[in-house]
């Protein structure tokens, strides 16, 4: 077992971000990647128990009942990458079947250093494995880790936990066809997608009654406060899930109790709120089986297989590069 990790080249632009976001004349929005510091990838993990929120658990049975049959239908000897690992815990049931068939090496692409630890810690113990993690952003990272691609091998990309369904749906698209460009024909891409359900069902999952998701969503001013010196009063924000039914996603919203003003001097801005107004921290687009194999032609991909959770619709769907 060999564990390193290959450190971020570039701080993110957290600052210029905040303030192209936060003085939009539109719409103002915080882009949800942020919401993944220390305190966010905890909570989130919290998230991932919580009755309310069955997608994590809906990956993690799915991953776990058929692992050695995803892994016998992808093509080796294999390289793994994943896409955002979080806490690496869903990703075990994989690479153990695969490291029953071969040594293995994975590289988890994480921009939170924390999820990337917590990730590097739960899986170490496999037995023939090597992981190199990378903090980069996705794109970024695979085309590193392709970069390492021993001839005839192929890369085996887990993008799983519904990530996807962050984007909206063309930018989804183009970020499955970017994917594609950094691949070969004949490499896998296993896609966790959660599924169209009730708005009932998918607005406890967006606020639960215990009120993590609203830390979880509320923590993203806390982290302004503290990495660029503003001054949220949280009390004065409130956490919103609403269903937008024509992008068919939960949008999730941090609501402006009053009107206020708000100055953030890291990122030389200050911000006017009006009574109501809200900032948008993030969308999770929910699909139907057919739309997800249709999506994957149209980047380059062949639908392999589908596997559908039967308590909570959610779907892992195996692609390969055409
Ligand atoms: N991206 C995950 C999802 O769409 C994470 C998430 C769960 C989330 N609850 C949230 C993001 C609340 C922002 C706010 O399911």
């Amino acid at each position: 077992m060999l564990v390193h990790a290959i450190p971020a080249n570039a701080a993110h632009d957290f600052a210029s971000d905040v303030r192209a976001g936060l003085t939009r004349s539109a719409q103002k929005e915080l882009p949800s990647k942020y919401l993944y510091d220390d305190v966010g990838s905890a909570l989130f993990e919290v998230i991932s128990h919580l009755p309310e929120y069955g997608l994590t658990r809906a990956d993690e049975r799915l991953l776990r009942r058929h692992a050695d049959e995803i892994v016998n239908r992808v093509a080796g000897p294999v390289a793994v990458a994943e896409l955002g690992s979080g806490s690496g815990r869903k990703t075990r049931w994989l690479l153990e079947a695969l490291c029953r068939r071969q040594r293995t090496s994975y590289y988890p692409v994480e921009i939170s250093r924390s999820a990337l630890t917590m990730c590097e810690r739960e899986l170490s113990d496999i037995d023939s494995i090597s992981i190199v993690g990378f903090e980069r952003e996705y794109l970024d990272g695979l085309l590193e880790v392709a970069a390492y691609r021993r001839p005839g091998q192929h890369l085996f990309v887990l993008f799983l936990g519904s990530t996807i369904g962050n984007f909206d749906r063309p930018a989804g698209l183009r970020f499955l066809a970017e994917v594609r460009w950094i691949l070969q024909p004949g490499d896998a891409l296993l896609l966790g997608t959660d599924l169209e359900k009730s708005s009932s069902v998918l607005l406890r999952a967006y606020d639960d009654e215990l009120g993590v998701t609203a830390a979880f969503n509320l923590n993203l001013l806390a982290r302004v406060n503290h990495e660029l010196g503003a001054n949220f009063d949280l009390a004065q924000f409130e956490h919103s899930a609403r269903i937008n039914h024509e992008a068919r996603c939960v949008e999730m919203h941090l609501v402006s109790r009053r009107k206020q003003v708000v100055s953030i001097p890291g990122a030389n801005v200050v911000v006017e709120f009006q009574e109501g107004e809200t900032i948008w921290t993030e969308a999770s687009h929910k699909y139907s089986v057919g739309e997800i194999c249709r999506t994957a032609t149209e980047a380059g991909f062949h639908c392999e297989a589908q596997w559908i959770d039967d308590e909570w619709p959610f779907a892992e769907n195996l692609l390969v590069a055409e």
